[in-house]
């Protein structure tokens, strides 16, 4: 139950699937994926079970952070489309039974948005010739820039291009609840809100310490030599999510909370749900994983992921080998789940391009969805903004033919997991299995390349590694890399 024993809601248990609308599918030749696209590939959202889509910025951006930089928070960019196409695509999903949630860009705008100039006192200024603190922005760099126009400095947590809001000003969060309520109203389900620990900083501005331990989750290496403890996550973060929490009535709210678990738990008073980063970032190995785990359950309401548009994918960060059986972790763990396109059908993240178009090179994680065994992967009929780099066999149309493919095995897993109840309680095993029980079902996970004892008998329903009704009989062993759930008899 989410937030003080409320309800449950739709989402606690759903699979939420991320699309990032510019790379799933194009439907007007200009190599840009778009709203309509996203609309036309519904029917094979719905085949693959999915309880909600989010869909990472689709608002006017002049691109600085690929849409993470928003220069009108309510409106549509038009590559990806119209508010009306929009309107048509959320009819459409819930026709099928899918719920929408957009991205909610709240710490920063693009400083293109017409508020950078209109409305200066939204955003965090600095006098002074120097910076008033060391801190250092995501990306790199110091996290203060001097706007050219006024020559005075202002606060970016991520590009320069992306001004802090100062959310303490009051128009502000009337500004942006009123974002929320017209999403709201134009029939969107919830939202996935950006850099939450971003949203108040320490209010005396104080430089960071350097580090003693590193940051538990990967920074970038500039950051990584500071305690980032006054320039995120304050105390004043609350009232932000207060107001976001109002407008928003019961929507659910997902927060990208880009910390540790253990510093979450304050975080779900307002949000239905946060991510557990600690389980993206893991190394592939069950003490690391099965602690990831328990550390994120322990703040309450987490919302699994293990990979989006930011992070390497799960077929490149923990293998090609073990991209299956990372799948049934995933959606065994119980709870909200997020699938980023395409690692139902085992993507590896690409080579980019050169030069990179996003600064911060993340343009490998972003390859456009491959549907089809062609050059243009069914994608687009013109260039693709991005190549397409999947090789054969990797895509969903030949997927869709195979019974025994990683899709299958994801649309499998999705229904299955209506089954498990119960929280994941970890149980003994060998080494190099991570096992885990829900109810009377008990997941286990091989992350090795031998064979190992499944500790545990019962009934197989899944395995990683061979379609469901391939399986008979008792299973004893794990091949290698593979994961397995089993019903107690
Ligand atoms: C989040 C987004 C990322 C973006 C950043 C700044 O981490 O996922 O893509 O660059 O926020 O908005």
């Amino acid at each position: 139950m989410s937030r003080g024993g409320e309800a449950a809601g739709w989402w606690e248990d759903a699979v939420v699937y991320e699309v990032y609308p510019r790379s799933y599918q194009d439907s007007d030749g200009d190599g840009i994926g778009d709203l309509r696209g996203v609309e036309s590939r519904l029917p094979y959202l719905e085949w693959l079970g999915v309880d909600a889509i989010w869909l990472a910025p689709i608002y006017p951006s002049p691109l600085a952070d690929y849409g993470y930089d928003v220069a009108d928070h309510a409106a549509v960019a038009p590559e990806y489309g119209s508010l009306s196409d929009l309107d048509a695509l959320i009819a459409a999903a819930h026709e099928r039974g899918i719920r929408v949630l957009l991205d909610l860009v709240a710490s920063h705008t693009s400083i293109a948005h017409p508020w950078f100039r209109e409305h200066p006192d939204r955003y965090v200024w600095a006098e002074g010739p120097e910076p008033p603190n060391n801190w250092i922005a995501s990306f790199g760099g110091s996290a203060w820039s001097r706007d050219p126009r006024t020559g005075r400095l202002y606060l970016h947590s991520f590009f320069p291009e992306q001004p802090d809001l100062d959310w303490g000003n009051p128009e502000v969060r009337r500004a942006m609840g009123d974002v929320v309520r017209f999403w709201i109203a134009r029939g969107v389900d919830g939202f996935r809100i950006d850099a939450v620990d971003r949203l108040a900083k320490d209010p005396e501005m104080r430089s960071e310490p350097a580090a003693n331990v590193p940051f538990a989750l990967p920074l970038h290496p500039e950051a990584m030599a500071l305690d980032p403890i006054y320039s995120r996550n304050a105390a004043e973060i609350a009232v932000a999510l207060a107001t976001l929490r109002e407008a928003a009535g019961d929507a659910p709210l997902i927060g990208e909370v880009y910390l540790p678990a253990t510093m979450l738990g304050p975080y779900l008073e307002h949000l239905d749900a946060v991510f557990a980063f600690d389980l993206l970032h893991s190394e592939w190995a069950p003490e690391a994983l099965g602690r990831a785990v328990d550390r994120s359950r322990e703040a309450g309401a987490v919302a699994w992921v293990t990979s989006n548009h930011d992070f390497s994918r799960v077929a490149t960060r923990w293998g090609e080998a073990n991209a299956r059986a990372a799948a049934v972790l995933l959606l065994t763990l119980g709870g909200t789940a997020f699938v980023y396109q395409g690692e139902e059908i085992g993507m590896a993240d690409g080579p980019g391009t050169d030069p990179p178009l996003d600064r911060y090179d993340r343009d490998r994680f972003r390859h456009p969805m491959q549907w089809a065994a062609d050059p243009r992967g069914g994608f687009t009929e013109g260039e693709p903004w991005l190549p397409l780099t999947d090789p054969e066999g990797r895509d969903a149309a030949s997927q869709r033919a195979d019974p025994g493919s990683t899709l299958h095995l994801f649309r499998a897993l999705i229904r299955m997991r209506r089954e498990l109840d119960g929280k994941p309680e970890r149980v003994p095993a060998a080494d190099g299995v991570l096992a885990f029980r829900r109810g009377r079902h008990l997941v286990a996970i091989n992350t090795t390349g031998a064979e190992q004892p499944i500790p545990g008998a019962g009934e197989p329903l899944l395995a990683s590694a061979a379609g469901v009704s391939e399986l008979a009989g008792t299973a004893r062993m794990l091949a290698p890399h593979a994961a397995v759930v089993l019903r107690a008899s």
